[in-house]
């Protein structure tokens, strides 16, 4: 199947390195990061500060929570900021995005102050179009990240690698830098 097809239908995906298919070319400005898969039209991603969310962050329960403005670094790290004009104004900013590397056994997508933690990736963000990919130490891509209810209506828990999590409720998802259109919006209520 087509790479594209995978990333749109929200399957997980691997690409061997140096596949020519690839054009790793990062967002130039600030941007958004929305949740793609069955059942979630292109919720925003969002963090209290520390783990990854995705729903809409004034939803949460919690005051730190905002929907993260990323920035794409030169070293293919992700920075975040709160992007307050859609949301609160926490006390947090300027947070590594990271991922669990390949020996872990954490699932937790989250933020960190700090970009050395020997158990999580915090570089390694690439982009296949509007898709966030991960490149592991191998050089292949991957494009695992996947929800799980939080507990609070239309908030999940962003997690990456499903392998060996048994919870209920996981829904595959794509994560894109593209907003849901108005239609889709539509098609969610429906
Ligand atoms: C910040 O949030 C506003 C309102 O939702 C949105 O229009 C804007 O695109 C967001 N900016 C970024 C960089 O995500
Ligand atoms: C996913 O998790 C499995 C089991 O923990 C591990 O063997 C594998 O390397 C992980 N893959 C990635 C890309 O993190
Ligand atoms: C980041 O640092 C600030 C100030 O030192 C601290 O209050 C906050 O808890 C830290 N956040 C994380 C996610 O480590
Ligand atoms: C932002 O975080 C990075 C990595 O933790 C650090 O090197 C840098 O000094 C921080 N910048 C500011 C303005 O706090
Ligand atoms: C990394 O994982 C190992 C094994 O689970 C653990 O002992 C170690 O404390 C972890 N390191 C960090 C920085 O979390
Ligand atoms: C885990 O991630 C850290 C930070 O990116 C990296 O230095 C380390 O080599 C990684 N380990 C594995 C086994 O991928
Ligand atoms: C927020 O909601 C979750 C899930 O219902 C709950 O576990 C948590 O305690 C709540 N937190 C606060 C600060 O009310």
């Amino acid at each position: 199947m087509h790479v594209m097809q995978s990333l749109i239908l929200g399957i997980p995906i691997a690409i061997a390195a140096g596949s020519p298919v690839l054009v790793e070319r990062a967002p130039t400005s600030a941007f958004g990061l929305f949740a793609y898969g069955d059942g979630i039209g292109g919720a925003p991603l969002f963090t209290t500060g520390d783990g990854a969310f995705i729903g809409t962050a004034t939803h949460s329960n919690d005051s730190q929570a905002a929907q993260v403005e990323f920035i794409a670094n030169s070293d293919n790290s992700l920075v975040a900021n709160p992007n307050t004009t859609a949301a609160n104004d926490p006390t947090w900013s300027n947070l590594t995005f990271s991922v669990p590397n390949t020996t872990s056994s954490s699932h937790q997508v989250g933020f960190s102050n700090s970009t050395s933690d020997d158990n999580r990736s915090g570089s390694g963000f690439v982009f296949y179009g509007d898709f966030l990919l991960h490149k592991e130490t191998s050089g292949d891509l991957q494009s695992m990240w996947y929800a799980v209810p939080s507990g609070q209506d239309n908030i999940w828990t962003l997690n990456w690698n499903y392998t060996d999590d048994d919870t209920d409720g996981k829904v595959l998802v794509t994560l894109k830098t593209t907003p849901p259109s108005k239609a889709v919006d539509d098609a969610s209520e429906a």
